[in-house]
């Protein structure tokens, strides 16, 4: 038996079809057109290459793309004051802030200092809080995104046993709190599990967030479980990419799982292109898109 592939680039390209829809209505009918604002300190190439594709995906939805490139020698103040100016200019719906930045600042100072309305990453504490609380917030894009594959490939979540390894605020925490929402019974495990294994085997959801390449391997899955493959490693020779999951002997016990690539990774621009569209609504007091949310 072999599980069932979800295919999170096929349905990333749904996600992104939808919000052009939803941005063009926006401009006929309004006459409104989202602005997503990307804050790129330095130049290391990964977050280069991110802040293009993001770029690219924006203007491709219809919405106005915005990038501020800074050196990486900015100051905090710097930075501030253009997170201040991105947040009083009424054509920017969405704000984000590429992370990691630079020692020299504070990343949650210049997070917090978003106005949180305009948090399209929901890393403001006042996103989290709310999130947290069951309120209405921005939700951060990638656990957003899994809980979209895992709506879509389930219906109903409730009362599934969901286990999150990894507890980043980007990733893990988020993830928790939103298979919460939809009713699971959570277990947020990490680096200083015990018995890993033991605990990743009761879950009928597994969401892997570890940044450990190929650590999750079949033998350690309840048979017929969904898999959801946060990871992003590149490791040498002939695989290149792969995930937190080994999915060669992971395909072979779960019900259904992500590949890497091709599964999460496409879902989080897409989820931000979602969240922005979300945002403008909101500011423009219009109705929000219907499944873009949680
Ligand atoms: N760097 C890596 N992932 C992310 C993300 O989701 N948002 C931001 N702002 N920076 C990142």
């Amino acid at each position: 038996m072999s599980a069932t592939i979800i295919d999170g680039k096929a349905f990333a390209a749904r996600v992104r079809g939808q919000v052009a829809e939803h941005v063009a209505r926006l401009k006929a009918e309004h006459g409104i057109t989202p602005g997503l604002a990307v804050v790129l300190v330095g130049e290391d190439p990964a977050s280069q290459s991110y802040v293009r594709s993001k770029g690219k995906q924006t203007v491709e939805a219809g919405m106005n793309s915005f990038e501020r490139k800074l050196p990486a020698e900015t100051t905090e103040a710097e930075l501030l004051a253009v997170v201040k100016e991105l947040n009083e200019d009424p054509s920017v719906h969405g704000i984000l802030v590429q992370l990691p930045l630079p020692g020299q600042m504070s990343s949650d100072l210049v997070i917090n200092a978003i106005d949180p309305a305009k948090d399209v990453d929901g890393f403001h504490i006042s996103n989290v809080g709310l999130l947290g609380t069951g309120q209405k917030s921005m939700v951060p894009c990638t656990p957003l995104g899994c809980l979209m594959l895992l709506r879509d490939h389930h219906g109903s979540l409730s009362g599934m046993n969901a286990v999150v390894i990894g507890r980043s605020n980007i990733v893990g925490k988020p993830m928790a709190q939103l298979l919460l929402g939809d009713s699971c019974t959570v277990t947020i495990a990490h680096s200083r599990t015990k018995d890993l294994p033991e605990v990743v085997r009761r879950a009928d959801i597994v969401v892997a967030a570890v940044g450990r390449p190929e650590m999750v391997t079949g033998d350690w899955l309840k048979p017929g479980a969904t898999v959801i493959d946060v990871g992003i490693n590149r490791v040498e020779g002939r695989k290149g990419l792969v995930g937190d999951v080994d999915f060669a002997s992971a395909v072979e016990v779960a019900g259904a799982i992500t590949p890497v690539p091709g599964g999460v990774g496409p879902m989080t621009i897409a989820c931000l292109l979602a969240n922005t569209l979300t945002a403008c609504c909101r500011a423009n007091g219009l109705a929000e898109p219907e499944g873009l949310t949680a």
